[in-house]
């Protein structure tokens, strides 16, 4: 049986098993990754990593649904969130009620994601009152490079760290089931993980967060961009190149395919 917002909302504090979150984009990942994950995250990050865009800001709806698709179709435990794209729910709580029940309905996702602290609070709250659970993103936001000037950590002056601070706050405080702590200094991450209510999620914020997401392609080495906060847990681009090398070698060598390739006539 699949696990539940509700049961993700209470693995909350020190005393709890850490919540572990991993992105997926397509079918095969899922299956894979499903066993291991309390929830996949179908992240506008696909943006980069599957479409080779320069940030997430282009990202649409239609992206979004067709992934979380298959995301769902290829999970059977894990809770699945989608990311709100760029665009789709800032204007209004009304713009987000309606971009967010497309995804659902389109994918059979629990859950979506948005990015922003303060200012979309009461948007917060409107989704979550109307049958729709919604994981917060704050810190780091990638969707707002073009105001930021770049992915860099956030929270480096008192001001900038009280603001990252109210606005975990105010998410929480409208609802949000969780909240993704993106690229901040560590004291930051810990204190919201003391003062919100709901699980913390952190991606470059501190291990003392309610879990952990990384981008399933950075922490498997098959995604060339990397940041301070991504570890490394295999060099699946090393591998998929030694493969493909050894592929093309036996086809000019013409010793692919071999007898257990073929269909030879009857004897
Ligand atoms: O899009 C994404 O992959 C994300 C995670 C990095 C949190 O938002
Ligand atoms: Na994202």
């Amino acid at each position: 049986r699949r696990l539940t917002v509700p049961a993700i909302r209470r693995r909350k504090g020190p005393d709890a098993e850490p919540l572990v979150m991993l992105t997926a984009y397509t079918v095969r990942t899922a299956q894979l990754l499903d066993p291991h994950c309390d929830m996949l995250l179908v992240g506008d990050s696909l943006g980069q990593v599957i479409y080779g865009l320069p940030s997430t800001v282009p990202v649409t709806l239609e992206m979004m649904a067709a992934h979380g698709a298959a995301v769902v179709r290829g999970s059977h435990h894990a809770v699945v969130v989608i990311d709100m794209p760029f665009g789709s729910y800032e204007a209004s709580p009304q713009q987000a009620f309606e971009s967010a029940a497309t995804l659902l309905k389109q994918t059979g996702a629990a859950a979506v994601k948005l990015e922003g602290g303060e200012a979309m609070a009461p948007t917060v709250r409107f989704l979550s009152e109307r049958g729709i659970p919604v994981m917060g993103h704050v810190g780091l936001t990638p969707q707002a490079v073009n105001v930021l000037g770049g992915y860099g950590a956030r929270g480096k002056s008192d001001a900038e760290a009280a603001k990252i601070v109210a606005d975990a706050t105010a998410i929480a405080d409208a609802g949000a089931f969780a909240i993704v702590i993106e690229g901040v200094m560590e004291p930051i991450a810990i204190r919201i993980t003391e003062e919100v209510a709901c699980p913390t999620i952190g991606i470059g914020a501190s291990a003392r967060c309610d879990g952990q997401v990384l981008v399933a392609e950075d922490m498997l080495g098959l995604f060339e961009r990397t940041a301070r906060f991504v570890k490394r847990y295999d060099d699946m681009a090393g591998r998929i190149s030694a493969a493909a090398e050894a592929y093309a070698g036996e086809v000019r060598a013409r010793s692919f395919p071999g007898p257990d390739q073929i269909y030879p006539s009857k004897p």
